[in-house]
C-alpha cells in the first residue's frame, strides 16, 4: 500500500489536489481511498457526492472517505474507556464521551487509529490523506512515544496500585494496561508505516507567495528531521500571461519563488498549477488531474 499524505497550510488547494490525485491513481487502475483527515471535511464538496462517515466507493476503483470526528470521538472514548478515566484521573479530571473529542490531540488520535485500520485491512493499492491545514502529520509521528511514555508510567505504578485498582473494580486496573498496549502498538505501526518512504510520502501543496513559501520550507525541514521523506511539492495559483502592467509584476514575483522552490529542492519533484479562474471541483478536477499526472509533472 502506498499512502501520500497531502499537506500544506490553509486554503492552498490541499483537496483539490488530494481528490486529483486519488482521482488519477484509479484511472491507472490502482484500487484507491481519498481519506479526509480535517475534521472540516470538503471531499464531499470537491467530489460533488455525498461521502459520509464510512468508506464509500464512488467510482471505477475509487473510495472517498470523511471520518465523522464526533461519533468516532465517542467510540474511541468507549474503545479506550479505562485507559482514558485512568489517564485523565491523573490530572484529577473527569471525562465524558461526549467531551472528549474537543481536548487537544485528539482529533490525531482518532485519524490515527482509523487510519490504522485502513493500513492493516489492506484493500487499497493507494491511499491519499487529505490533511488539516495544520501539520497533523507531527503529532501522529510523536504518538508512540507519547503513549510509551504512558504504559511505562501505568507498569511503574502496576505494583503499586494494579492491586488496588483491580480490588476497586476486578479487572480494572489490567484493562487499563491492555488498552494502553494496543494503543501504543496501533501508533507503533503507523509510525513505522510513515517513516517508510516505500510506503508513506508527502506531497506539499503551496502557493508562490512569500509567506506560504516560508510556511512550506518549516514544514518541509520539520517532517524531514522527523524522517518522513516529503517526495513533492505542488505550487498551486501560478498565474498565466496577461501583459497588464500588475499581472507582469506579479508573476515576476511568482516566478522567482518557483525558482526558489525548484532550486532548493532539486531532489523533489516540483509542479505547478494554474489559477484555473473559479472554484475546482467535479469535472474541473480532471484539469487538475492532467496538469499534474497526465503531463507527466508528478508519478504515482
Ligand atoms: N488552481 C486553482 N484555481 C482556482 N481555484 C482553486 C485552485 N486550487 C484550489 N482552488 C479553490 O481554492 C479553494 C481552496 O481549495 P482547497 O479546499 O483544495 O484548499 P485546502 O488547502 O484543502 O483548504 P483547507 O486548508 O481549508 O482544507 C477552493 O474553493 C478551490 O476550488
Ligand atoms: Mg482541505
Amino acid at each position: 500500500m502506498r499512502l501520500i499524505y497531502v499537506a500544506g497550510k490553509g486554503g492552498v488547494g490541499k483537496s483539490v489536489c488530494s481528490a486529483s490525485t486519488a482521482l488519477w491513481a484509479s484511472s491507472q487502475g490502482l484500487e484507491t481511498l481519498v481519506f479526509s483527515m480535517d475534521p472540516a471535511h470538503s471531499l464531499s464538496d470537491i467530489l460533488e457526492v455525498e461521502v459520509g462517515g464510512r468508506p464509500r466507493k464512488i467510482g471505477d476503483g475509487l473510495h472517498a472517505y470523511e471520518p465523522d470526528i464526533n461519533e468516532e470521538a465517542r467510540k474511541f472514548f468507549s474503545r479506550y474507556r479505562n485507559m482514558l478515566t485512568a489517564l485523565f484521573g491523573l490530572f484529577e479530571m473527569e471525562v465524558r464521551a461526549e467531551d472528549f473529542g474537543s481536548f487537544p490531540g485528539v482529533n490525531e488520535l482518532i485519524f490515527m487509529d482509523k487510519l490504522y485500520d485502513i493500513y492493516t485491512e489492506d484493500q487499497y493499492a493507494v491511499v491519499v490523506i487529505d490533511s488539516a491545514p495544520t501539520a497533523m502529520v507531527l503529532p501522529l509521528l510523536q504518538l508512540p512515544r507519547v503513549t510509551t511514555g504512558f504504559v511505562t508510567r501505568m507498569l511503574g505504578i502496576k505494583s503499586k496500585w494494579m492491586g488496588v485498582l483491580n480490588m476497586l473494580e476486578p479487572g480494572f486496573g489490567d484493562s487499563i494496561l491492555s488498552e494502553a498496549r494496543r494503543l501504543r502498538s496501533k501508533s507503533e505501526t503507523m509510525r513505522n508505516a510513515l517513516l517508510d518512504q516505500n510506503i508513506a510520502t508527502i506531497t506539499v501543496v503551496t502557493i508562490p507567495e512569500k509567506a506560504a513559501v516560508m510556511e512550506s520550507q518549516r514544514l518541509i525541514k520539520t517532517v524531514e528531521s522527523h524522517g518522513v521523506h516529503v517526495d513533492s511539492i505542488i505550487i498551486n495559483h501560478v498565474m498565466q500571461d496577461c501583459d497588464c502592467q500588475y499581472c507582469r509584476q506579479k508573476k515576476a514575483s511568482q516566478e522567482s519563488y518557483v525558482q526558489e522552490l525548484r532550486s532548493q529542492y532539486a531532489d523533489k519533484r516540483v509542479a505547478t498549477l494554474p489559477d484555473y479562474g473559479g472554484e475546482v471541483k467535479g469535472e474541473t478536477l480532471s484539469l487538475v488531474m492532467d496538469d499534474l499526472y497526465r503531463k507527466g509533472q508528478l508519478e504515482i
